[in-house]
């Protein structure tokens, strides 16, 4: 192992009390220092509108395009695309891909609903049918066997493929080179939402080859609430945005031709930028999230994770708690199965008391750690575990 290439525990970059045990980045990431200090230089600035010039309603955009460009392993910035949320961006995507009657669009089934709603609305107006592939109970494997399934439903009727990279509840990992594969053979598209991996866990777009890749900024990329990007591939290029942006057109870093009202757009996935993207406080916030999310690196905080918990997760185990084996999801998002977690109240009852901060999904008890995460949080997660089983 190279020790130089591994993370320490990175606590002192956030604000959380040792008390804090707080596994839980798959709700939402904690501020770190420099994200929170970037927001309130933003916040400030406004004190004095006349120091913002019209060259500042692009320069921080273009940059947040780079990092998270950078992050995603994506050559061209001008691809990606800020918007105000998930699901904004898969209406994007639902909008602009052609979908006829008779044809499927397939999803994994209990996605997070920004990536099925849209979905479900298209497939109702064009009297195509949404499929969702439930994960089979068969023994084995069950993120193998959910795969296997996806890519057994994705056939010529296909038109989309509507998926995440790990799924939001159990973490299940969706083997996303080899289902991309298989749409394209079909001439289908292929749609990631990313928000529960990208920034934790590795994306390799040119291996993956998506169609649109959306994320939510404020969990594994650390960012502000109200921000997600999109990176668009070429089936986009010519597309529709969901509304007509007037800083999105060709030309208007210029204020006083603005009234030469104009039909192009900038180049790339410009034109699906949500209106007033050029947001003074969290786009300063976004970029330092990027920064650091790149700094740390993805590979790097899926060892840190799986050293951290590898341990607890095999006691979990010998205690009964059921979750997918490694090759099937990240380290970053472990969902936990338990009978007891059936009582709601007594799990929510005995987290408070250890000061444990998870959520619980349905049957599933989801642990979510991060490079803040330490020794401290790994125990006092098994002390509750311990407690819920007893
Ligand atoms: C997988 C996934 N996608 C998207 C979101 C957020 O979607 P939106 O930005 O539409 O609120 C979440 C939030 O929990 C999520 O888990």
């Amino acid at each position: 192992m190279n020790l130089a290439n591994e993370l320490p525990c990175r606590r002192e970059l956030f604000f959380l009390e040792p008390s804090d045990h707080y596994l839980n980045c798959a709700y939402m990431a904690p501020l770190a220092r420099g994200v929170e200090a970037a927001g309130e230089a933003g916040l400030r600035r406004r004190r004095r509108p006349f120091e913002i010039q019209p060259q500042d309603f692009f320069t921080t955009s273009e940059q947040v395009r780079a990092a998270f460009a950078r992050v995603i392993g994506a050559p061209e910035p001008k691809r990606v695309a800020i918007l105000p949320s998930v699901s904004y961006g898969i209406a994007i995507a639902a909008r602009n891909l052609p979908l006829a009657a008779g044809q499927t669009i397939v999803i994994a089934a209990e996605q997070f609903p920004s990536n099925v709603y849209a979905w479900r609305e298209a497939a109702r107006r064009a009297g195509a049918e949404l499929l969702t592939v439930a994960a089979p109970s068969t023994p084995g494997s069950r993120a193998e066997a959910w795969n296997e399934a996806l890519l057994r439903a994705i056939d010529a009727r296909t038109a989309v493929v509507a998926l995440p990279h790990t799924h939001w509840v159990d973490g299940t990992r969706f083997d996303l080179e080899r289902i991309g594969d298989r749409a394209r053979t079909h001439g289908a598209s292929l749609v990631i939402d990313g928000t529960q991996s990208v920034g934790a866990l590795p994306f390799d777009l040119a291996a993956i080859r998506p169609d649109a890749l959306i994320c939510a900024a404020y969990k594994w990329l650390l960012g502000p609430y109200g921000l997600a990007y999109g990176w668009f591939g070429p089936r986009f290029d010519a597309g529709e945005p969901l509304e007509w942006n007037w800083i999105a057109r060709e030309g208007s870093e210029d204020f006083r031709t603005l009234l030469a009202y104009r039909d192009a757009f900038a180049p790339g996935a410009v034109r699906y930028d949500v209106g007033e993207r050029s947001d003074f406080v969290r786009l300063p916030m976004a970029l330092a999230a990027l920064e650091l999310v790149h700094e740390l690196g993805a590979d790097r905080i899926q060892r840190y994770a799986d050293r951290l918990l590898e341990p607890a997760l095999e006691e979990a185990r010998a205690l009964g708690f059921r979750c997918e084996e490694r090759r099937g999801r990240g380290a970053h998002l472990i969902g936990l199965r338990v009978e007891a977690l059936r009582d709601a109240e007594r799990v929510q009852a005995i987290l408070r008391a250890e000061q444990v901060h998870l959520s619980q999904r349905g049957d599933v008890l989801r642990v979510s750690p991060h490079v803040y995460n330490d020794a401290g949080d790994a125990a006092a997660l098994m002390r509750a575990l311990r407690r819920l089983v007893r």
